[in-house]
């Protein structure tokens, strides 16, 4: 800590109790005058100077640790908080290397929008108008009532990544802990940290979650559990029958425990989607977003949730405040119903099917195994060593892909594997890669 930190502590912050104490340190972060990154004194140092009792101060740090503007460090002490720094999908343009990295869908199997806008019928909607287009809400209900079979909200958000922050948010709060996979896709890793909830992992296996992963979760007291049903990113597993049974019925025991189900590949994943919500459930959304099979910019998802959720969700959307555009709703809608669309999507699924494949293939080839349960648009390749440095050297010979440890749930579960996407990888790239790898494993 530096010393103007300390004394502008000592000279500006009230001497009283801990909510004046922690209001003052408040004052002095709003105004500039402590820094993210700033250590506070030390609990003792402090107490002494104010004159007041040390467990005043550690309640002044706990509230502002609650408030989410300070983080504690173990004995390191308490620091003001910095923007976190969140990993996030997509790629990086760099000439003369292949991009295996980004996570994308394949923009030459997306509709092409531009063309579905000029045919869209869309009618200008203004301040006022329900924040859900009909037309989306009739095709959201239609494909996704009987799967979920119960009474359900139907409410639109600006993307997957958008509606799981939103129902965290409006369920929980800071501190709040919140079951992930182990590994864990990186939006979702993200949301937690930037919302200050406490990440917990579950093992997933080739089945899915895994029942004492999720179990251990429960027990710990999370307050939601979020799973991807079909197509994990980054693994590629999709939950089985027998799995979903399972694991139904373990949350059964935690009817309070929020259920949020991110079924993001949804038309393009060639897997049956399980549900995992019991009936006992009382609060639980399936998500569905278009991005993976209309496009990512289009950024509508559907959410169907219990009622009270749903209440919760559509007062903050309400029109007015920021209610997802009628034109994306609309052209989401348009493209859903038409039949070229999804004959589209079933030769989209067939080609990231094939795509998979081939780079498995590859691999094998060179004696490096992959288990089988793929989907999605990436391919994760366990290794028997710490990826980073394997990483490094497949970037130098011009193939960049993801280090698996960035998927860990948590800092301290790193994973050896490398994500690989496949949505654009052709034979011969498949090939090459395959080779590269098996080199750079066979020479370190
Ligand atoms: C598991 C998962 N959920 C959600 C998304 C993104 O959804 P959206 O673009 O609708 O926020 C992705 C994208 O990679 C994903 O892998």
């Amino acid at each position: 800590m530096t010393s103007t930190v300390a004394d502008q502590v000592r000279r500006d912050v009230v001497r009283g109790t801990a909510g004046e104490i922690s209001e003052g340190i408040r004052n002095l972060i709003s105004a500039g005058a402590l820094a993210p990154g700033d250590a506070l004194p030390p609990i003792r140092a402090l107490a002494d100077d104010l004159a007041v009792h040390r467990n005043t101060v550690a309640a002044a740090y706990r509230l502002l640790v609650a408030a989410g503007v300070v983080e504690t460090q173990g004995r390191r002490g308490s620091f003001v908080r910095s923007i976190p720094l969140l990993d996030g999908e997509g790629g990086s343009f760099s000439p003369g290397r292949v991009d295996l990295a980004s996570g994308n869908p394949d923009s030459a199997l997306l509709p092409d929008l531009r063309a579905a806008l000029g045919r869209t019928s869309y009618v200008p909607r203004l301040y006022g108008a329900a924040a859900t287009e009909p037309l989306l809400d009739s095709w959201a209900r239609s494909s996704i009532e009987q799967e979920v079979r119960r009474p359900n909200s139907i409410t639109i958000t600006n993307g997957a990544v958008d509606a799981v922050e939103r129902l965290l948010t409006a369920h929980l709060t800071r501190g709040d802990a919140v079951a992930i996979e182990d590994p864990c896709f990186l939006a979702s890793i993200g949301t937690l940290k930037a919302n200050g909830f406490r990440a917990v992992p579950m093992d997933i296996d080739n089945s899915g979650i895994t029942p004492q992963g999720l179990l251990r979760a429960l027990e710990s007291g999370v307050r939601a559990v979020i799973c991807t049903p079909r197509a994990h990113n980054p693994t590629g597993v999709s939950m089985s029958a027998d799995r979903a049974a399972i694991l139904g019925s373990i949350l059964a025991k935690f009817p309070h425990v929020m259920v949020i189900e991110d079924d993001h590949f949804s038309a393009v994943s060639s897997n049956r989607y399980y549900r995992l919500a019991p009936m006992s459930t009382t609060r639980w959304a399936l998500v569905r977003s278009v991005s993976k099979f209309l496009g990512p910019d289009l950024r509508v998802a559907v959410v169907a949730s219990d009622l009270d959720t749903g209440i919760r969700l559509s007062t903050h959307l309400r029109s007015g405040a920021n209610w997802v555009s009628h034109l994306q709703q609309r052209l989401s809608a348009e493209l859903m119903g038409d039949p070229e669309v999804v004959d589209g999507l079933a030769d989209a699924r067939a080609v990231y099917d094939r795509r998979r494949v081939i780079l498995k293939d590859a691999l094998s080839e060179h004696d490096i195994v992959i288990p089988d349960t793929l989907d999605g648009l990436n391919v994760w390749v366990p290794l028997n060593r710490d990826s980073e440095p394997v990483v490094d050297r497949l970037a130098e010979r011009g193939w960049l892909v993801r280090d698996g440890s960035q998927f860990s749930a948590t800092p301290d579960r790193r994973h050896r594997a490398l994500r690989v996407t496949t949505s654009t990888i052709t034979s011969e790239q498949a090939r090459e890669f395959a080779s590269a790898l098996a080199e750079i494993l066979a020479s370190t």
